[in-house]
């Protein structure tokens, strides 16, 4: 979604007459996007601000904008620590950034622009970052609250944008060449409630996977408490939607994912993994694991290490739990030592690193229809596999943005090698 959000901004500023620059030393506006899902993320804002403030003592003219869901946050508390940071925007301001600068040169103020709700995201104005896949978001927000999670307080509650729209959208771009659409959500599966019209998630999947010359679909993130059988189904039964579920368990001990405000149980989420191993053919489910949640003992960890080795994640995102101020989370007692948090972090990455490999291993020798994205490590190309599995090959820049059939010659745990057929 930041991502997206960065493409809107892009689009917006090329419309005034702007131009990106590869070298910074070159710009005249610097623009960041802020995540603050992690503190981490937090953090290395601050470190980009504070590298910026030389760069600003030379070229006094510099607008620094900041922008994102550390900015809608942390609001004046930006301005205030960085003076020297000219604009603040929030998450739905983005819109307003051309008037934003502008104001900026006329007036010579800084500028604090957050508003607490809204809408403005408006899907016609984007600049793709390639020109064969593309993202649209099919719903801004969300409403579920997990206890850990800044986001519902960063971007507000869940909207979804009119089935209409992301139709027509999805058309224009496979006009213009996109051949990959990456749906995105905070949670997929509980699109289309709040509609007038109210529909389905696989309602609106079905629908664009008629359009002609979409040859893959991938959408992002699926809340395994709203899976339905019958959108399993629908990426069994439709060829051009991917077989990849990126399902996020965050933790496998029920004690835990009711503190975590999950809402599903262990003994839930592993039945919803069998349904789509045994439904979806050659099935690839990815996911997000934290670990060090507070009150989360050993025992609780075992459930989460259990859950990964039944169902054997093709690949994993883990994180170390981030205490962020203002969710409910902050309130509870955390009594896990930091160095524990880190030796069961490793573990889990020990274990999920192996099962990747393996998974991975599985394909070798297989002759599979590779998305190629762009130049990889060395002379490389570098492409995804339906289940959105990094390949890399050799071959020539000419064939970046088709769809080639690659041998799968060899298996790491991050990505696979091959040899174009
Ligand atoms: N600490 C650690 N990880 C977090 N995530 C979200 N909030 C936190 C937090 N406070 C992780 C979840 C989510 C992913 C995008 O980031 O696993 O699925
Ligand atoms: Fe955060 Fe939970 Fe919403 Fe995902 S579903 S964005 S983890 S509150």
């Amino acid at each position: 979604m930041n991502e997206f959000d960065s493409e809107r901004i892009a689009y917006l500023l090329d419309n005034e007459g702007y131009f990106a620059t590869e070298n910074i030393y070159d710009c005249d506006i610097v623009i960041i996007n802020t995540c603050a899902v992690r503190e981490k993320a937090e953090n290395k804002l601050y470190g980009h601000i504070g590298n910026l403030k030389n760069f600003k003592t030379a070229k006094p003219g510099l607008i620094i904008c900041v922008g994102g869901c550390t900015a809608q946050n942390l609001k004046e508390k930006i301005s205030k620590d960085f003076p020297y940071v000219d604009i603040v925007f929030g998450t739905h301001n983005i819109s307003q950034l051309p008037e934003l600068i502008l104001k900026k040169i006329k007036s010579n103020k800084n500028i604090c622009e957050i508003k607490e709700k809204g809408f403005d995201c408006i899907l016609d104005k984007f600049k793709r970052t390639y020109s064969f896949k593309s993202y649209i978001p099919i719903s801004i927000g969300c409403n579920n609250f997990c206890s850990y999670c800044i986001v519902p307080y960063v971007r507000g509650r869940e909207i979804s944008i009119k089935p209409e729209e992301i139709y027509k959208t999805a058309k224009r771009l496979v006009s213009e060449g996109i051949i990959e659409i990456m749906l995105l959500g905070q949670n997929v599966n509980s699109y289309g409630k709040d509609l007038d019209k109210p529909i389905t998630f696989s309602h609106l999947l079905d629908k664009i996977s008629q359009i002609e010359g979409l040859k893959r679909i991938r959408f992002m993130t699926s809340h395994p408490k709203d899976i339905s059988a019958e959108l399993i189904n629908i990426i069994a039964d439709t060829p051009n939607i991917m077989n990849h579920i990126h399902l996020p368990l965050q933790a496998g001990s029920d004690k835990v994912l009711k503190m975590m405000n999950r809402n599903y149980t262990k003994e839930y989420y592993l039945e919803i993994a069998n349904n789509i191993r045994s439904v979806i053919k050659n099935s690839c489910i990815t996911t997000d694991i934290i670990t060090g949640f507070p009150g989360e003992e050993r025992e609780d960890f075992d459930h989460t290490l259990d859950v990964v080795k039944k169902v054997r994640f093709n690949r994993a995102f883990t994180f170390i739990y981030s205490k962020r101020e203002g969710t409910s989370a902050c309130d509870l007692i955390d009594n896990v030592s930091k160095k524990e948090k880190k030796e069961w972090f490793k573990e889990l990455v020990t274990l999920q690193n192996q099962i990747s490999l393996e998974e991975n291993q599985k394909i070798v020798g297989e002759c599979l229809e590779v998305l190629v994205e762009g130049k990889g490590k060395k002379n490389f190309l570098e492409g995804r596999l339906e289940n959105n599995s990094v390949v890399n090959f050799e071959g020539t820049s000419d064939l970046i943005g088709k769809l080639v059939n690659v041998q799968i010659t060899g298996a790491k745990s991050f990505y696979l090698t091959g040899k174009i057929l």
